[in-house]
């Protein structure tokens, strides 16, 4: 059963049709627009400000923090009894240096604010920081699947492997459309997201 969604669409496979072709629509425009570079870098108001444009649309939810528990593989996000207080700290954490930035993504990521969403949200939250801090992004196109997701997978315990592999994939391209496109379409491509390109829609 597909999640409830403002669509009204009950099959599974149409629904992530959808949510593909609007939210990356809608990410094209965040970056086409300029409004990427007012959402607040580094806080849960930021990233909701990013979850909001994305999914506003498509699920209720959108911008919201989540009211159910969530887990993926053996690993269970952060409970929903602390999740207010987890994001209060988030806000909070240092994001001066590259550890710091990568340190303050995994506790976002073990954070998993929402519903639905949260790995390509919190993505663009991340590259945000990288580039109001940094002057850097992360070129994803650079960053394989698999790698990536078992550096996510391995981050709660140990983060050397995510720092190492994002390390490797930063540009000072900061402001190239064609960066931010194929990245979005790296994103989606991590969590099964396939057919349609950011850049032609
Ligand atoms: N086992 C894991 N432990 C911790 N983090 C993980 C694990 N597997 C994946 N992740 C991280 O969580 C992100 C998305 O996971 P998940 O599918 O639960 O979220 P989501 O809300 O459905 O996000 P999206 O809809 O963008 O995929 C991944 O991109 C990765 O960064
Ligand atoms: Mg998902």
């Amino acid at each position: 059963m597909a999640l409830k969604n403002k669509l009204n669409i009950k099959n599974q496979a149409e629904l992530s049709r959808a949510e593909e072709r609007i939210s990356k629509q809608k990410a094209k425009e965040l970056f086409d627009s300029g409004e990427i570079d007012k959402a607040e870098a580094g806080t849960f108001s930021g990233l909701s400000k990013i979850h909001r444009i994305l999914f506003d649309e498509i699920y209720h939810f959108a911008g919201e923090m989540r009211d159910v528990n969530m887990a993926k593989g053996n690993f269970r996000f952060a409970p929903l009894m602390y999740l207010k207080q987890s994001l209060d700290y988030i806000d909070k954490m240092p994001q001066s240096t590259f550890d710091e930035i990568i340190e303050k993504y995994v506790e976002m990521n073990i954070a998993h604010p929402f519903r639905e969403g949260n790995g390509r949200a919190t993505r663009i939250w991340l590259d945000l920081i990288f580039k109001k801090e940094l002057r850097k992004v992360v070129d994803w196109s650079k960053i394989d699947k698999e790698g990536y997701l078992l550096a996510m997978e391995r981050s709660p315990v140990k983060d050397v492997e995510i720092k190492q592999l994002l390390k490797d994939a930063l540009t000072n391209r900061i402001n190239e459309r064609e960066i931010f496109m194929k990245g979005i379409d790296a994103s989606y491509y991590y969590e099964g997201y396939t057919e349609f390109i950011a850049g032609d829609l």
